[in-house]
């Protein structure tokens, strides 16, 4: 299938990689369905993607960890036919697991873990009911090994990856494609909100995220790494003792 017209939605839409799915999406004929908590913001980027591209462009306000304001998001997946979905919104916490805020690894799990697989639901049934549909789940890198001081955060990605590939098994002979991305370390506001700003400099850009997952899509493929060496990690740790990739993760998530 291509993705040239009709409704695809997009959750963290109001900064980073959200951002750069709703604009390439734009650019390609989709309207859309923006979700994220800064409505303002929301707005702004709504009207700069109408005047840019003449899509129809609508803003939906929600705390997805909040299941009544989630329940306003399945609305939409129910009553519209949304050929194509980015769960995509997420944060991570940063520390020793012990020290974490219960409230805030609450709320990551909520996010990160139980909206995603609400949202994936209810948007499934409608695009296996049509035929056809893509669901982009945002995992990450973080999903190959645990990491310690990002338990909580590496943990629920790996979620976001086994689901996603049940999901594509099952889903791909009725006409659903579900694609599970794994950016590594990315320029966005993630690091700082994660605690950790300086954290793992070597970024790779929102671009580059953006361009390995509609590659992935195009390819129906179950899984999209970003970037070469991140590929190679993540294709090697199955291979190397866990102990030992945590060694090498710590490491690499460590604050300066
Ligand atoms: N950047 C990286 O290095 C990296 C690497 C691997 C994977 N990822 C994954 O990529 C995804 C996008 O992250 P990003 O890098 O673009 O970070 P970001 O710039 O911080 O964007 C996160 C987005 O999620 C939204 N969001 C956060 N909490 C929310 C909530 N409770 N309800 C609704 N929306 C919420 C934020 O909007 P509001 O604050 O307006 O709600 C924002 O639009 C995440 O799933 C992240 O885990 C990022």
């Amino acid at each position: 299938m291509t993705y040239s017209s009709g409704w695809a939605l997009v959750t963290g839409a109001s900064s980073g990689l959200g951002r750069g799915f709703a604009t390439r999406l734009a650019a390609d004929g989709m309207s859309l369905v923006l979700v994220a908590r800064s409505t303002g913001i929301l707005h702004d980027f709504a009207d700069e993607l109408r005047e840019e591209y003449g899509v129809e462009v609508d803003v939906v306000g929600a705390d997805l960890g909040d299941p009544t304001a989630r329940a306003k998001v399945v609305a939409v997946l129910e009553s519209r036919p949304v050929d194509v979905l980015v769960n995509n919104a997420g944060f991570a916490t940063s520390g020793d697991f012990v020290d974490e805020d219960p409230a805030r690894i609450t709320e990551l799990v909520s996010l990160n873990c139980v909206a995603l697989t609400v949202l994936a639901h209810a948007a499934a049934a409608g695009m296996v009911a049509r035929g056809r549909g893509a669901i982009v789940n945002v995992a990450s890198t973080a999903a190959f090994q645990p990491i310690p001081t990002m338990a909580t955060y590496a943990a629920s990605k790996a979620f976001v990856l086994r689901l996603s590939l049940a999901m594509w098994d099952e889903l791909r002979t009725q006409g659903v494609t579900v694609l599970a991305l794994c950016p590594g370390a990315t320029e966005t506001d993630f690091w700082r909100i994660a605690g950790n700003p300086d954290g793992f400099k070597r970024r790779r850009t929102v671009s580059q995220v953006v361009r390995t997952c509609f590659d992935g899509l195009a390819k129906g493929s179950p899984v999209a790494i970003d970037g070469p060496l991140n590929t190679l990690l993540a294709w090697a740790a199955p291979f190397v003792p866990t102990r030992l990739t945590m060694v090498v993760a710590r490491f690499i998530a460590r604050r300066p």
